[in-house]
């Protein structure tokens, strides 16, 4: 069994790794840190764990463990990692956005693989260590993909993306209170989300190109899930479009190329990302829908585990969705 460590245990994406690992056929909880919950069970902070489970957390950091997934804001995995050193041996798997760029991914001697399967899959399973991407850019290269790798994504291509409360973290705001954000939405740093930066980098590792990529992040009123619409001139047909991401996506058991309309439900509570294309007057619209906590955050990382450690690619991921 592979022993895991948790570290920001009583947040979003760490809560939604307890509920993954416990169920995982390959891996044991070694420790769940937390700097606010020490020595209370577990179930008492996520109350769907009750009868699950009797972990405590806990404020020790067993360094002798084979992995550990960081679920902290950004900043502090870095301050978290030079108060707490690991053994050599353990590898991390990294949610903030602390490792994903080129330029911030050595550190300490360890060196970051950005943690996308769908761009980097032999990569991920020789890495160290791992900096999980962010669920917008994770909803957004999943939709730029395949044109990028085909050298065919457009100069200008324009990106709307909605996320529920969820994608804020647990901490209360002003935009996450119930009576704001209820049947309500807005647009947030429009053109400058912080995201911008690894999807661009990893477009261009695919495709060079002198285009900009202009995204819209709005705030939408539904706790869980990404909803993405990019849109981008396309010279081709839409089955040759279809075909281009039918073969992009033909070893990637977690995107799923759909010929009908989708929407954000069926995905919610699994870790897979829906694709839909539709060309109109040469201009190509691609949605993609995942779950933020799940294909942007925790599932990801549970897959880069898998990867990482030789097991099943879905192992602790065949999760059923909520439609209704
Ligand atoms: N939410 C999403 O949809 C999502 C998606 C992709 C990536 N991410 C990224 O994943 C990371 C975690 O996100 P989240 O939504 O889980 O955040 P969160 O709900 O705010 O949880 C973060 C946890 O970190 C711990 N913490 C806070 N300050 C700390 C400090 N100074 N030192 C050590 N621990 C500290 C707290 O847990 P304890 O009280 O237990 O210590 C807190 O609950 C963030 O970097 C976020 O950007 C989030």
């Amino acid at each position: 069994m592979i022993k895991a460590g948790i570290i920001g245990g009583s947040g979003y994406t760490g809560g939604e790794l307890i509920r993954l690992l416990l169920h995982h056929p390959q891996v044991e909880i070694n420790f769940i840190y937390s700097t606010t919950r020490a020595g209370t069970r577990v179930s008492t902070t996520h109350t769907d764990l009750l009868g699950v489970t009797t972990l405590e957390f806990t404020d020790k950091a067993d360094p002798d463990t084979d992995v550990v997934f960081l679920c902290l804001g950004h900043g502090n995995s870095r301050k978290f990692l030079q108060e707490h050193p690991f053994f050599e041996k353990t590898r991390i798997i990294d949610l903030s956005s602390d490792f994903r760029l080129k330029k911030d991914s050595a550190f300490q001697g360890r060196n970051f693989v950005y943690g996308l399967p769908e761009l980097y899959r032999e990569e991920i399973k020789n890495a160290g260590n791992i900096a999980n991407p962010g669920c917008f850019a994770t909803a957004i290269q999943l939709a730029l993909l395949p044109l990028a790798a085909a050298q065919l994504l457009g100069d200008e291509v324009h990106v709307n993306a909605t996320t529920g409360s969820t994608g804020a973290g647990v901490s209360l705001s002003p935009t996450t209170h119930f009576s704001w954000r209820e049947n309500n939405m807005s647009h947030y740093k429009a053109f400058t989300h912080q995201h911008l930066n690894e999807i661009n980098e990893s477009l261009a590792y695919k495709q060079s190109r002198k285009g900009k990529l202009w995204f819209v992040p709005n705030r939408g009123d539904f706790t869980r899930g990404i909803w993405a619409t990019a849109y981008t001139h396309f010279k081709g047909s839409l089955e040759e479009a279809y075909a281009l991401y039918g073969d992009y996506y033909a070893q990637a058991p977690f995107a799923q190329v759909s010929p009908e309309p989708i929407s954000l439900k069926p995905v919610i509570n699994t870790n897979q990302c829906h694709l839909h294309l539709h060309l109109h007057e040469g201009m190509l619209l691609i949605s993609s829908a995942i779950d933020n906590l799940l294909k942007g955050a925790s599932g990801q990382a549970v897959q880069n585990m898998n990867l990482m450690f030789g097991l099943d690619e879905e192992a602790g991921l065949r999760l059923k969705s909520i439609v209704h």
